[in-house]
């Protein structure tokens, strides 16, 4: 969908949420959210521990679906899907980032970033290895292809989980709290990265954070309490 921004400039939206809100047991959860997302956006989404910032990206990546609302991405509405369609589309064209980096310890570097390939062939396995190979090699990891990852550092692991979010040349990188467990140098490495390679790649970023020096590095704020969204900048 394209859309007329003062008349002159336009945008390509990629991301429609309306009216979308969560229940858990009798707890609202999230409540009337809308939002619009559009291409090549980076967005930061803070709140207080709680409010609701992890179930609105699942929500938008299609792991959980709301109970009323919907969710449109590409044009097309995921909320009204089955669980299996909307795996697939996540597959497709979304890269997750989380704070706990979910390496498999028994598999190499290497291996763990041709994970989404096991469940995803979008190329062949020559294709797959040189993109693994690249991607290391951008996240500063070329001579630790073949280490297991539980001799890394906690950065390293971290760079090792984007490069397997990017290995399906995702559209859409969504980051929750991806800096939660390094010290700040490791932090603001891994954003630096983040940032570079959602321009090298033009994907929509979206990081969920508690730290405002990170979220002032994107280039849209979102706020959220308590289930809404409260500020917008
Ligand atoms: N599957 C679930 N079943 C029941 N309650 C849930 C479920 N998932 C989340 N919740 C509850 O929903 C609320 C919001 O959780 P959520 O993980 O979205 O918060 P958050 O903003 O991401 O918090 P944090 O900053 O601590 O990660 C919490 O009270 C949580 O306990
Ligand atoms: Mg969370």
């Amino acid at each position: 969908m394209l859309c007329h921004i003062a008349g002159t400039a336009i945008i390509k939206i990629m991301i429609e949420i309306n009216n979308v809100s969560k229940r858990f047991g009798a707890k609202t959860i999230l409540e009337d959210v809308s939002l619009i997302i559009s291409d090549g956006e980076k967005i930061s989404i803070t709140g207080q521990t709680g409010c609701g910032k992890s179930t609105l990206l699942n929500i938008i990546s299609g792991l959980d679906s709301p109970d009323s609302g919907t969710v449109k991405i590409d044009n097309e509405y995921i909320s009204n899907l089955a669980q299996n369609q909307r795996a697939k589309i996540r597959a497709d064209k979304i890269g997750f980032v989380f704070q706990s980096f979910y390496l498999q310890r028994h598999l190499t570097v290497l291996e763990n970033v041709k994970i989404p390939s096991f469940v995803n062939k979008k190329c062949s396995e020559i294709e797959y290895d040189k993109r693994a190979r690249l991607l290391l090699e951008l996240v500063g990891l070329r001579d630790r292809v073949d280490s297991m990852p539980y001799i890394l550092s906690g950065g390293e692991m971290q760079r090792v989980a984007i490069a397997r979010a990017l290995v399906n040349l995702p559209k859409y990188i969504f980051a929750d709290e991806p800096t939660g467990n390094l010290d700040r140098n490791a932090a603001q490495a891994v954003i630096n990265l983040l940032l570079e390679l959602q321009s090298r790649f033009g994907c929509t970023l979206i990081i969920v954070t508690h730290d405002p020096a990170i979220a002032g590095q994107m280039s849209r704020h979102i706020s959220m309490a308590e289930g809404r969204l409260t500020d917008e900048n």
